[in-house]
């Protein structure tokens, strides 16, 4: 296997750490968990769905994550709104589901408060019982939006990186696929997983597994796998299609079959290409389509796996044809990924097991650990601290 030019990671100050994983303990410690989300995930862009999949005024997405539920609109302007779903009278959740379309505004089940697209206050039945509420007040409230090539993102908490500055080392490479005119081919779906949200991404940046346990993936782009660190935040991982006698009948099939993309540069249209952006997001790019992969935290030990699939309009049958094998492929792929990840979680959390060792190549996998030393310290003690203190720890070690 080519593991193409290894970077060294950041190591975390006055203490190398980097030949190891995590330790155990922060895959399944409650304490450890509530940290992440605080310090992690209320402040990361999360990606909510495409601007596409929303393209009327009216039509919305929305976005649940560890207690915060959110939703994306498009406004009557054709502007992306994003706010808190949830009604400014008395707290009920406003829209359900994961999207659908409002008829002219935004109605509350529980006593028919209505907002408009841009979030105002327009409809309170029984208004004058309501004398303190002036006209502009009690209007849904936002939360930060922002768009990077046709993806929403929203931000629970305010301030930090901006998103620009996060993704701009793999905008140039993402912008080849034409990202902003993709039109869905199906609906976000999600999934559930019994294992912690960082098994995901661990084992999404890991190359040493496809030989072993993707023998589809691997007989396609196995031979020619690579990765890099592009920056603490960013990492990249490709494979080229070959002509292994391995293949079996559907990576041949797709390999045969996938029709020239002519807007994609030579190198790329027999490319398998992936990102990870840190924390939890990662962009799987075709030549045939591009899809997003979200590891999404419920519990220290449950993650839904959300994603979806676009496509730019593309008629040919063969097209057609490349996609549905390439939906097989990777759904063989993502149950097999699925296994793996839920069994390393049944052995994190096993008294025999403190914690795990990295190859000299697993650059991702080496700066992805380091990456979360930098932000949680705690996460550099390789046993637990005692209960109710690593909250006060990692204050200690920051
Ligand atoms: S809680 Fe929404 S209208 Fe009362
Ligand atoms: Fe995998």
């Amino acid at each position: 296997m080519d593991l193409a030019r290894p970077v060294e990671p950041a190591r975390a100050p006055g203490h190398d750490a980097s030949d190891r994983t995590l330790p155990a303990w922060t895959y399944f410690d409650q304490e450890f968990f509530e940290l992440e989300r605080e310090r992690i995930f209320m402040r990361s862009w999360q990606l909510v769905c495409h601007a596409n999949d929303i393209p009327a005024a009216g039509d919305y997405h929305t976005f649940s994550l560890l207690g915060e539920s959110a939703i994306v609109i498009r406004d009557e302007s054709g502007a992306l709104r994003a706010f808190h779903n949830v009604c400014r009278h008395r707290a009920a959740r406003l829209l359900d589901g994961d999207r659908g379309r409002c008829e002219r505004h935004i109605t509350c089940p529980y006593h028919a408060w209505s907002y408009a697209f841009d979030g105002r206050l327009v409809g309170i039945p029984f208004k004058t019982q309501y004398p303190q509420i002036r006209d502009g007040d009690y209007g849904l409230v936002p939360i930060d939006c922002t768009v990077f090539l046709g993806f929403v993102f929203i931000r629970f908490t305010s301030g930090g990186v901006d998103l620009a500055e996060g993704v701009a080392p793999m905008e140039a490479e993402m912008r080849l696929y034409r990202i902003e005119s993709l039109q869905p081919l199906g609906s976000v779906s999600a999934r559930r997983c019994q294992t912690n949200w960082k098994n995901a991404c661990d084992n999404y940046i890991d190359a040493l597994h496809v030989r072993v346990a993707h023998r589809g993936l691997d007989s396609l782009v196995g031979n020619t796998y690579g990765m890099e660190v592009r920056t603490e935040s960013v990492y990249r991982l490709w494979g080229s299609m070959e002509d292994l006698p391995r293949a079996g009948l559907s990576v041949r099939a797709y390999r045969e079959v996938l029709p020239p993309v002519e807007f994609l540069p030579e190198q790329y249209r027999r490319m398998w290409l992936y990102y990870l952006l840190w924390p939890n997001l990662t962009f799987n790019l075709y030549p045939d389509q591009v899809e997003f992969l979200q590891f999404l935290p419920l519990s220290p030990v449950e993650t839904l796996v959300r994603d979806a699939a676009y496509g730019y309009p593309d008629e040919r049958p063969a097209m057609r044809t490349a996609r549905a094998l390439n939906l097989r492929i990777n759904r063989r792929v993502g149950f097999e990924d699925k296994d793996l990840i839920e069994r390393v979680q049944a052995g994190v959390t096993s008294s025999s097991f403190t914690e795990g060792v990295l190859g000299r190549n697993e650059v991702c996998l080496r700066a992805y650990a380091a990456r979360m030393r930098a932000t949680l310290p705690v996460s550099r003690l390789r046993t637990a601290p005692p209960r109710g203190t690593v909250a006060a720890c990692n204050e200690r070690m920051s």
